[in-house]
């Protein structure tokens, strides 16, 4: 077992530079997860971890070995992709024994570890079929597979389950969780999902455009997002931002834009007394904006304020009320029986004990 470093690499593709200095410390046995939008350098990230690609600049350790210039199959890592890529005409058995077998590892060894991680993975009665007789999550299961008999150093796996249909996906979240809790190896694992980088890791790494966003546990970085990106890349609905100016009005601060206007919680006073008059960017959750309702019940000092109804999408388990007030559009996360209709001009009310500040200029939390 052994951790993961990254130090400044950087990656060239012809003149694009496609990955601008990654500085990335993954410890040993922790299930790190990089997670971007798309085209943000996460799979050349892994790739380059891996030694499938050349880093231009820069070194991987893994452990405490430099393995720039080590190949790939020296690395003592495994790798499982989005697509699968089963060998069709060979068995579940063989596929999984495949690797052992090129490194000439004994025949009652390669049955040992088969039978180990298809334990693992429930996949015993399956051992002599083909590929193609296997449903997307039991050949899921079998790549998997693949990568567990070789017993590495680290898992890397990108995207390993966005073949896979909706409920298949959310089963197989939970068996890749239970799966890490009993192999305890280091995992790196790449996916543009933020509920699978939520869920899974223990840390997340968020990457925009070649370079990190923000490295924290789960939520940590959806309690305190570093910047505008994090913030509403991380949390569904996005979360709301206002822009506007921070004013003092008879010894207490508010939050004012061109159609709202809130009180600014006691607490962060001292914050707000060292902030600059210049245009700000508030942030606020969707589940932070309740309604009156809920608010006059929980009887806390909100803030409320009307808005007009633009649409409501309802799901079942909540309702998102996508809100105007003027300029302002905010989302508001309520009670799916709580159904207004569109148009229609109702209060709601932001707690703002749990509100973000950021620069304008920078986007970066002040707050
Ligand atoms: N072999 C290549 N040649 C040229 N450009 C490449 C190559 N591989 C990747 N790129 C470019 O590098 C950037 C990063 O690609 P990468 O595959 O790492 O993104 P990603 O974050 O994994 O995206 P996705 O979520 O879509 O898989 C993209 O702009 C991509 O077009
Ligand atoms: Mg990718």
């Amino acid at each position: 077992m052994a951790g993961v470093t990254l130090k400044n690499v950087v990656k060239y593709f012809d003149e694009n530079e496609i990955l601008k200095g990654i500085d990335l410390e993954i410890k040993d046995q922790e299930f790190m997860v990089l997670v971007g939008p798309s085209g943000c350098g996460k799979t050349t990230t892994l790739r380059i971890i891996a030694g499938l690609e050349d880093a231009d600049g820069g070194e991987v350790l893994i452990g405490d070995q430099d393995v720039t210039n080590v190949l790939p199959k020296d690395r003592n890592i495994a790798m499982v992709f989005q697509s699968y890529a089963l060998y069709p005409h060979l068995s579940v058995f063989d596929n999984m024994g495949f690797a052992l077998k090129l490194q000439k590892v004994s025949k009652a060894e390669i049955k040992s570890r088969v039978d180990m991680a298809s334990e693992i993975l429930g996949l015993q009665d399956l051992l002599k079929r083909k590929p193609r007789q296997l449903s997307g999550g039991q050949r899921q299961r079998v790549a998997l597979g693949r990568a567990i008999v070789r017993d590495p150093a680290v898992f890397l796996m990108d995207e390993p389950l966005s073949n896979l249909d909706a409920k298949l996906r959310v089963q197989m979240r939970g068996e890749l969780k239970k799966l890490y809790e009993r192999l305890k190896t280091t995992i790196v694992y790449v996916t543009h999902d933020q509920v699978e980088a939520m869920t899974l890791g223990t840390r997340i790494t968020i990457m925009k455009d070649g370079h990190i966003q923000q490295v924290e546990k789960p939520l940590e970085v959806y309690d305190r997002p570093a910047n505008m990106f994090v913030a509403g890349f991380i949390g569904s609905p996005a979360m709301n931002f206002l822009h506007g100016y921070i004013k003092k009005e008879e010894g207490k601060f508010v939050f004012v834009t061109d159609s709202i206007k809130v009180w600014l919680p006691d607490n962060l006073y001292t914050e707000f007394e060292a902030l600059p008059d210049k245009e700000w960017v508030l942030g606020i959750r969707p589940e932070d904006v309740l309604d009156k309702q809920s608010a006059m019940y929980l009887k806390k000092d909100f803030n409320f304020l009307k808005a007009e109804v633009e649409f409501s999408e309802i799901l079942g388990s909540e309702n998102y009320i996508h809100l105007k007030a003027g300029k302002d559009r905010f989302v508001s996360k309520v009670d799916p029986h709580i159904t207004p209709a569109t148009s229609e001009k109702i209060e709601v009310a932001m707690d703002l004990r749990r509100m973000h500040l950021f620069d304008k200029e920078n986007t970066l939390a002040v707050i």
